[in-house]
């Protein structure tokens, strides 16, 4: 089996005013600074999606520091008359590494679906982004026994031809779970990571090394069962993520 490195990702989502956002940046990365110095190199990769205002404030907060920093949606193309959206390139030039697409928030709120995912996520690409691909079912889907299928149809439908293990992550996030202290049981997540890799095996060639992230509720107090699970390689973490104590702690459970 790959042995894949964990990614530990926060997700601001609309949260974070300048003084706050950058506390909370610097917040994490004196605790990234103050472990290793005390026990090495960190064994995990940690990512901050601040809101787009504060993706330079936050990059610049963290240049110093071993956490990365992404976005949270991209448009689909590099530039134009697109009123209130953002671009890849613009993500990239203030500091980004990775962008967050097709959320579930994204997806019900602002109608994405598949196809404009698979774009996102190419344009992601083009300016040398890793694409965080989240997919997921809802809770009417999943009471119809739906949820293996929806999640692999998502997933089909939403990576572009050039994906591969170095510039796509994927997040399994099941929509009822978001913000909802609810968790999938770890029999469930299993079952769902474990199908979410047999189509990546599908569509890839380097299958096995792609990481797959659970989100939902993710906190200080159920991260490490989810963690320990063989195809769950690390969180998107949201509510938990703006608190440093809480996002370090969830962190903590893979160090
Ligand atoms: P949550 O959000 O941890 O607040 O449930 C997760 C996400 O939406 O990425």
């Amino acid at each position: 089996m790959t042995e894949r490195r964990l990614l530990i990702a926060g997700n601001w989502k609309m949260h974070g005013l300048h003084r706050e956002g950058v506390a909370l940046a610097a917040a994490l990365a004196e605790k990234a600074a103050s472990h290793q110095s005390a026990h090495g190199p960190l064994h995990l990769d940690l990512l901050i999606c601040p809101p787009a205002t504060l993706s330079r404030e936050v990059s610049e907060t963290l240049a110093e520091s071993v956490i990365s920093v992404g976005g949270q949606d991209c448009h689909t193309l590099e530039r134009g008359a697109h009123t209130g959206d953002v671009s890849a390139a613009m993500l990239k030039d203030a500091g980004c590494s990775y962008v967050i697409v097709g959320h579930s928030e994204r997806r019900a709120d602002h109608g994405e679906n598949n196809d404009q995912v698979k774009i996102k996520a190419a344009a992601a690409h083009a300016c040398g982004l890793t694409a965080i691909i989240c997919i997921g079912e809802t809770r009417e889907q999943r009471d119809r026994g739906e949820a293996m299928a929806i999640v692999g149809s998502q997933l089909a439908g939403s990576l572009p031809d050039e994906a591969n293990a170095s510039n796509t992550v994927i997040a399994y996030e099941p929509v009822w779970a978001i913000g909802t202290g609810l968790v999938a049981t770890v029999a469930d997540v299993a079952e769902i990571h474990a199908g979410v890799r047999a189509g990546l095996a599908k569509a890839l060639s380097d299958a096995d090394a792609v990481r797959v992230l659970y989100g939902g509720s993710v906190k200080p107090d159920n991260a490490a069962e989810l963690m320990e699970l063989e195809d769950v390689d690390g969180a998107l973490v949201g509510g938990a993520s703006l608190d440093a104590d809480d996002f370090w702690a969830i962190a903590a459970t893979c160090l």
